[in-house]
């Protein structure tokens, strides 16, 4: 295996003079008289190692073989490099092929559009593209750790198989085993099972107990919206905090996003940059400028009554009590403040039943996040903690399905220790299409399932 300190990304960095072995894959070739450049990635850097193989170092038939997509090591020592782009260049001493790749292999020459890229899921991870992406993934996701890590807050595994329907969406997959319930006679956990939609509910219960403390696992959405930023299966990051109304609930929300825009920049500037020059010209200036910026603070009715000035023709009416949809949210982010808006107070109707009521008695302690080219990035709230004011709510719910009976943990929270307490969720690939520029949310995540895709 590759022992740090030999991942391309460190031996681009090593000093002339050191001997070292170098394995990865193939990118290019190119050669000249007498001699042969190989441009060879291990996926740890957008910057490739240079190999330089003079004639003769290793027999005719074994050069011949090494093609875009080969897998090789190669012993040399490292020079200085005479070359653009990079200090060193590996002078081959040795050199032996793993696996060849032949001319078939679809990553050969042509550079495919993202949308070909995804009918090839088993290969467009080693395109420049795709690797650089899932670097900045793997960044994102220690940036999360680190920041709430730094805060003091439990890292908490809620449940992917999970009872409750955290969002009364009604958008669950349903988790059973007809062969188990055949041989049994009863369902496999003993009720109807699902995949969670979230783990906000479980936070809650960790959060009465550890007071600040953060979920980040796969959720699920059986909604049949094929549209690009919507996933059946994506990530969320789900921070639940006690003793925390919503004023607090959007400082967290801005100092995290600022925090891991500002981190995944540390970490994968040249990704970001190669993202940048290739899909979204503005990528960079955008990012730094959020860390920079204060984000808009503003309610839902005062969101409502903007877009009534705007003076545009919507396609879907923006009256007070209607949910805003991503062409109200991209404008109010991209158009009006050109930042970050953060929009609270919703109708309480359109909002699910856990968000506490505000004295109003209409409007609700949500809040969503909108940023520019993604429209809403996070939604969170105040959580109703008065014992009997969620009670009722449950009540209010019953003929749209909800059993109150199925509540009793929940309520019982409001009666053990009860306490002001909210938070919110940040969908990790939403996040990514922003960090990455990448306009379709299936070219942020390995393996993506929408609805009628599910390869591998
Ligand atoms: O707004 P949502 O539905 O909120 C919740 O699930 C709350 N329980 C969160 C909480 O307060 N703890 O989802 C949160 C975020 C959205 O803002 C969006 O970024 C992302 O999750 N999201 C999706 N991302 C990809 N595909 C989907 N189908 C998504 N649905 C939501
Ligand atoms: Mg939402």
């Amino acid at each position: 295996m590759i022992q740090p300190g030999s991942y391309v990304r460190d031996l681009l960095r090593r000093s002339p003079g050191d001997s070292v072995t170098a394995r990865g894959w193939v990118k290019t070739r190119r050669d000249s008289k007498n001699v042969h450049f190989i441009q060879l990635n291990d996926g740890s850097s957008p910057v490739d190692l240079q190999v330089v193989l003079d004639e003769g170092v290793a027999p005719a038939e074994v050069v011949a073989r090494i093609s875009t997509g080969a897998s090789l090591s190669v012993e040399g020592e490292l020079v200085a490099s005479p070359g653009k782009g990079q200090a060193v260049e590996l002078k081959a001493t040795s050199l032996r092929i793993h696996g060849d790749a032949p001319e078939d292999y679809p990553l050969q020459k042509k550079r495919h559009t993202l949308e070909t890229l995804r009918t090839m899921g088993h290969l467009r991870a080693r395109t420049n593209t795709m690797s650089a992406v899932f670097r900045v993934r793997n960044a994102l996701a220690a940036a999360v750790h680190k920041f709430f890590q730094d805060r003091g807050f439990l890292y908490v595994h809620t449940p992917i198989v999970s009872a409750s329907d955290a969002e009364g969406a009604g958008s669950m997959f349903a988790v059973s085993s007809p062969e188990f319930e055949r041989e049994f006679g009863h369902e496999f956990f003993g009720r109807p099972a699902y995949l969670t939609v979230s783990g906000q509910l479980e936070a809650e219960i960790f959060a009465h107990a550890f007071a600040n403390v953060y979920t980040f696992g796969p959720t699920f959405r059986a909604e049949n919206s094929n549209t690009p930023r919507h996933l059946a299966e994506f990530y969320m990051i789900e921070p639940e905090m006690a003793f925390c109304a919503l004023d607090e609930n959007q400082d967290l929300a801005e100092a995290f996003l600022k925090s891991l825009v500002e981190q995944t920049l540390a970490a994968c500037r040249p990704d970001l940059e190669y993202l940048g020059k290739w899909y979204e010209p503005e990528l960079l200036h955008t990012l730094e400028s959020l860390v920079e910026s204060r984000f808009e603070r503003i309610t839902y009715t005062e969101a409502v009554d903007l877009l009534a000035k705007s003076g545009r023709a919507w396609e879907y009416p923006a009256g007070w009590g209607a949910d805003l949809q991503s062409e109200h949210e991209r404008y109010l982010t991209e158009e009006l403040f050109r930042k970050p808006v953060i929009v609270t107070g919703y109708p309480r109707e359109i909002k699910a039943f856990y968000m506490r009521s505000n004295d109003d008695g209409k409007t609700v302690a949500a809040m969503d996040v909108l940023v520019p080219r993604i429209g809403e990035i996070i939604g969170g709230s105040q959580r109703e903690e008065r014992h009997d004011v969620l009670l009722a709510r449950i009540r209010e719910q019953a003929s749209r399905g909800m059993k109150e009976e199925s509540y009793a943990w929940y309520l019982d929270l409001r009666r053990f220790g009860g306490v002001e307490h909210s938070g919110f969720g940040m969908g990790f690939e939403r996040m990514m299409m922003y960090l990455t520029g990448m306009k379709n949310i299936r070219d942020t995540i390995p393996f993506p399932r929408t609805p009628g895709n599910a390869e591998f």
